[in-house]
């Protein structure tokens, strides 16, 4: 469904990847997994189209989307949650989710997929008037996962859902993305520093180390890897 092909980003004479490669098929769940500054975030902003490429390939359902702008990509269906959850703060619940759906002018779907995010996250719809600033920072990343999928992506780029949350909270976060593969059928792609919890809940990881792939292989398989455990794994 997406594919990587040695793909390398600068800023400005730093190369931040150096050459990755990395395959993501349909309905499965993939993470990215690596320290501070590996080039992880760097990675999914390139396949949003926020970040140019410097050279290598990236294809989506076959098509080369690598020089297209990221509203394009949007419409063509990945949708990025950005690292550090960014809500509008000043907006209510309500408005950040109208604002995921800014592509769409399908009012009757629009309805269909605001039931199915209140469906997937209860607390959002007993929310609804609250300003976004308000909510508790794991209400803040259910809204930002919600708004995504009012844009009813086909792909969700995840960057650090987990980040900073409780660990029951971030429990019940895996488990809707797990939710949303098995039942909505999306393709996810998730980076996560909690090697943890994103092994398990994936079927396929990457280990990712200044700006190059080191290891990668069935998330199961890297969960029993000696090497992540003494380095990812607590
Ligand atoms: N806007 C920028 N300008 C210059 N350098 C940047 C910029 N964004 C990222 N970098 C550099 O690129 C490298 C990769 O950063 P990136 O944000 O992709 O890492 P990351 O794996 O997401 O890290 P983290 O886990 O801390 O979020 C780092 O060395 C970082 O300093
Ligand atoms: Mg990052």
């Amino acid at each position: 469904m997406l594919t990587l092909h040695a793909v390398r980003c600068h800023y400005r004479k730093i190369e931040a990847i150096k050459g990755i490669s990395l395959t993501v098929h349909q309905k499965s769940i993939c993470c990215l997994i690596g320290a501070n500054g590996a080039g992880k975030s760097t990675t999914l902003m390139a396949i949003s189209g926020i970040k140019r490429i410097t050279s290598g390939e990236i294809r989506f359902q076959d098509r080369p989307i690598h020089r297209v702008s990221p509203e394009v990509i949007v419409k063509s269906g990945i949708v990025q949650v950005p690292e550090g959850r960014r809500i509008f703060p000043h907006l209510t619940v309500k408005e950040n989710l109208s604002l995921g759906a800014y592509l769409r002018r399908d009012k009757q779907g629009i309805r269909h997929s605001t039931t199915r995010v209140f469906d997937l996250f209860p607390v959002l719809r007993e929310r609804q008037e609250q300003l976004g600033g308000t909510l508790s920072g794991g209400e803040q990343q259910m809204l930002a996962i919600a708004r995504a999928l009012m844009g009813t992506p086909r792909m969700l780029l995840l960057d650090e859902p987990s980040l900073g949350l409780a660990p029951l909270v971030v429990e019940r976060i895996m488990n809707i993305i797990q939710t949303i593969r098995d039942d909505d059928g999306l393709t996810i792609l998730l980076v996560e520093q909690n090697a943890q919890a994103a092994l398990e809940l994936s079927d396929y990881g990457y280990v990712i180390e200044t700006g190059e792939v080191v290891l990668q292989d069935k998330a199961c398989d890297l969960l029993e890897d000696p090497k992540v455990k003494e380095a990812y794994l607590g």
